[in-house]
């Protein structure tokens, strides 16, 4: 069939929106018609080339990363369903999860579904079944998809253990938002950062994930939320997702956190900046107390290594340092949790969505991005 998919042809281009020829579902996988894709930070980072492999690196994996369509934050409905398929049929509304979630493997089976051993294959851009494309460019040229997925598609082809089902009731579009930017940031607070109630929690960077980390952080009873953002709308809107308080810089966050605690500082900081760069681990390690901890979520570049903290602080202070992938969530079990909660009213999702756009203006949608104007954009399909 054709459908219409943005694509990225290499390091600094722009997006392109092109009518693609797309294959049937082969064994264990699905056709979907999308409704829509947030536009979260990761996909920046393949314009920026911040995650994108040196060549000789991909030449020994045998993968090209170009050209390859975009887009890992999305849900949609089942229209076909290829054989073998076990868990899925025709009809069915679905969540991509932007790491696979095998059920089999020792990451999956022993409840760590964000680890999966087909996350290996994120940015292979090829089906995790038999590594072939089924989405094509007109001239027959072999495109890649974004984490196994490739949302900035109206239609796409994917693997069964890509697709966590929901229930009808939940809008398409909010569900979306779930199978990345939700999950990641709420999950940094709850699990990876295991904030409990009556601590002070202090988030660096509140984009699309970095608000969910805030509104975990506010729903598992922390005392005092505290966003940190350069822009001022994102600090505004903090307080909607449960901040108590906000900052500019870490220089002020540092003097707000010392008076809070009466000088014990926080108990945990979340980074969710939009590129991770070692030179923010000492100020956020400073801004923790005695055996506190700092989770690093946001993506940094492929190849940067440095790292500047104070080892003696770490050991002395016992301090902890970890990293999170999809909030340390397991997607099957989070996922569905997550969307009871905002069915409940207890989650807000509404809120997250700044501005909407056609897939025609995806460049648009990522510039606002850059410029600090969403929350979180998102293209919408109109099937
Ligand atoms: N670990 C994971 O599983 C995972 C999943 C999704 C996204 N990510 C990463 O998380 C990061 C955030 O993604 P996003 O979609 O929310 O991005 P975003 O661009 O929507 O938000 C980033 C926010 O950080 C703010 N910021 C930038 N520099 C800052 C600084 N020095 N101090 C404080 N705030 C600063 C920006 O103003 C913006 O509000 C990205 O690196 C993204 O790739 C990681
Ligand atoms: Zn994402
Ligand atoms: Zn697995």
């Amino acid at each position: 069939m054709e459908t219409r998919a943005a694509i990225l042809d290499g390091v600094g281009q722009e997006w392109k929106v092109e009518t693609i020829t797309l294959d049937p579902p082969k064994a264990g996988e699905v056709l979907l018609e999308l409704v829509g894709s947030g536009l979260c930070h990761s996909d920046e980072h393949m314009v920026t080339g911040d995650m994108v492999m040196d060549p000789d690196t991909a030449s020994a994996l045998g993968l090209e990363q170009f050209p390859f369509i975009g887009g890992h934050e999305g849900a949609g409905r089942v229209v076909e369903v290829g054989p073998g398929v076990t868990t899925l049929e025709v009809g069915d509304h679905v969540v991509l999860g932007f790491i696979p979630s095998c059920g089999r493997c020792p990451s999956c089976s022993t409840g760590k579904q964000n680890l999966c051993d087909m996350g290996a294959f994120l940015l292979a851009g090829r089906q995790v079944s038999d590594m072939t494309a089924r989405h094509h460019r007109h001239d027959g040229t072999d495109l890649g998809i974004m984490c196994c997925i490739g949302t900035f598609g109206e239609h796409t082809v994917v693997n069964e253990a890509s697709c966590i089902k929901i229930e009808k009731d939940i809008p398409l579009d909010k569900a979306a938002l779930v199978g990345c930017g939700v999950t990641t940031g709420w999950g940094s607070a709850t699990y990876a950062a295991d904030v409990k109630a009556g601590e002070t929690v202090v988030i660096v960077g509140c984009g699309g994930v970095g608000m969910n980390a805030v509104q975990g952080a506010a729903m598992a009873g922390a005392a005092h939320v505290i966003a940190v953002d350069p822009v001022e709308f994102k600090r505004e809107q903090a307080q909607v997702f449960g901040a108590t308080h906000s900052a500019a810089t870490m220089e002020e966050a540092t003097a707000l956190v010392m008076e809070l605690t009466w000088g014990q500082m926080a108990n945990k900081a979340i980074i969710t900046v939009g590129e991770g760069e070692g030179a923010l681990i000492a100020p956020t390690m400073g801004i923790i107390g005695k055996g506190g901890r700092v989770v690093h979520t946001s993506i940094s570049p492929i190849n940067d290594t440095e790292v500047t903290m104070s080892l003696f602080d770490l050991t002395l202070m016992q301090k902890e340092l970890v990293g999170s992938i999809f909030g340390s969530a397991n997607p099957r079990h989070d996922i569905p949790r997550l969307l009871k909660m905002y069915r409940e009213g207890n989650l807000k999702l509404d809120e997250l969505v700044t501005n909407t756009y056609d897939l025609a203006d995806i460049n648009t949608g990522y510039q606002a991005m850059r410029n600090g104007d969403n929350i979180r954009g998102m293209v919408m399909y109109n099937h």
